[in-house]
């Protein structure tokens, strides 16, 4: 077993009017090759910034603090902008931003988008791109692709938008796909043929996924590990079917006990008491101690790190 990509002690903060907001306070993690790799948490945990780390598309505001992220054997924290472009982003890593928008040029019609990532890996005639620019979007089921190529972004609903983001992302053909909340804009049916489509592709083409959600029913279906993050740590790293049948971390137990039946999203875990920490002034040692019912004195003091407690299995908890 490999890795591709391995995120160790990545300290990302960024400055803003009100303080330093310290996102990612030590975020350690490795992908295996050809895996399907969940990264789960609630809202503002630090999912999207680790994500962006590794494409190095932080906002300006952003520093990062230390840590490296390794990939194939090269640290990206080294690489500068012009190599991120040439050798790393789209052919190497491609990404599926949360927000649709702001991925697509606005001045650039559909069929010139894609083209550009196509053309990252392969050559072809104008006639021959067509083709495949057209193959590409039925792979995400748009209705009348070819009335589409010649469109702008702003002529297409939010939807529609995400699903051009996929097929653009998809026809990069990159090892890595980071793939940030990809559905929210899709209907239920479109959700699952999209993972359908997903899943093909990571079989055919050995690709890897790094796939951002808070949907534990996408996870439990095509995750192959998960890492459970919370206010800018991860708490747990654990192979998925460990993470339902054997939550070690209290943070993982009561977020897989809490949907366990009926609800599949992290919005609706009123059941764990307490709301997820403001990171400008987090809480000290364990971050998850405010609203852990198995506290005890030095989880206020001193940060937990990841400890080995099975195959593949790593939990950060005093108590564990
Ligand atoms: N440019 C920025 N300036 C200041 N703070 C930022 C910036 N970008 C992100 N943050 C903060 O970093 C933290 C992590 O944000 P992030 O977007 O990674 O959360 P997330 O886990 O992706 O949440 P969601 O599930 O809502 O997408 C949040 O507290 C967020 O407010
Ligand atoms: S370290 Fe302490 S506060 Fe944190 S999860 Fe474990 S028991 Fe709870
Ligand atoms: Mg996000």
């Amino acid at each position: 077993m490999s890795e591709l990509l391995y995120i160790k002690d990545l300290k990302v903060y960024f400055n803003t009017e009100e303080g330093v907001v310290k996102a990612l306070a030590g975020v350690n993690f490795e992908i295996v090759k050809g895996s399907f790799h969940g990264l789960i948490g609630e809202t503002g945990c630090g999912k999207s910034v680790t994500g962006l780390s590794i494409l190095k598309l932080l906002d300006n505001n952003a520093l990062i603090e230390g840590g490296e992220i390794i990939y194939k054997d090269e640290n990206l924290l080294d690489k500068t902008e012009k190599q991120m472009q040439k050798d790393f982003r789209g052919n190497e890593i491609a990404m599926i931003f949360q927000d649709p928008g702001s991925s697509l040029n606005p001045v650039f019609t559909i069929q010139d988008q894609i083209q550009e990532s196509v053309k990252m890996y392969k050559k072809a005639s104008k006639q021959e791109y067509r083709n495949i620019v057209i193959e590409e979007l039925k792979k995400v089921k748009l209705p009348d692709v070819e009335g589409l190529l010649d469109k702008y972004p702003h002529q297409l609903s939010g939807g529609m938008k995400q699903r051009v983001m996929i097929a653009m992302m998809l026809a990069c053909n990159p090892n890595l796909l980071i793939a940030d909340e990809p559905t929210t804009a899709l209907d239920v049916s479109i959700q699952a043929q999209f993972l359908q489509v997903l899943k093909n592709l990571k079989d055919k083409f050995d690709m890897t996924v790094l796939y951002i959600t808070h949907d534990l029913a996408v996870v439990s279906e095509i995750c192959d590990y998960v890492s459970v993050m919370y206010a800018g740590r991860i708490v747990e790293n654990v192979p998925v079917r460990e993470l339902f049948k054997n939550p070690v971390h209290p943070y993982s137990y009561k977020l897989v006990h809490s949907v366990l039946g009926v609800k599949t999203f992290l919005e609706d875990l009123e059941e764990i008491p307490g709301s997820v920490p403001r990171l400008i002034d987090p809480p000290s040692g364990c971050r998850f101690h405010p609203r852990c019912e198995e506290a005890i004195d030095i989880c206020k003091t001193k940060v937990p790190q990841l400890k080995k407690i099975g195959k593949n299995h790593y939990v950060a908890c005093h108590r564990r």
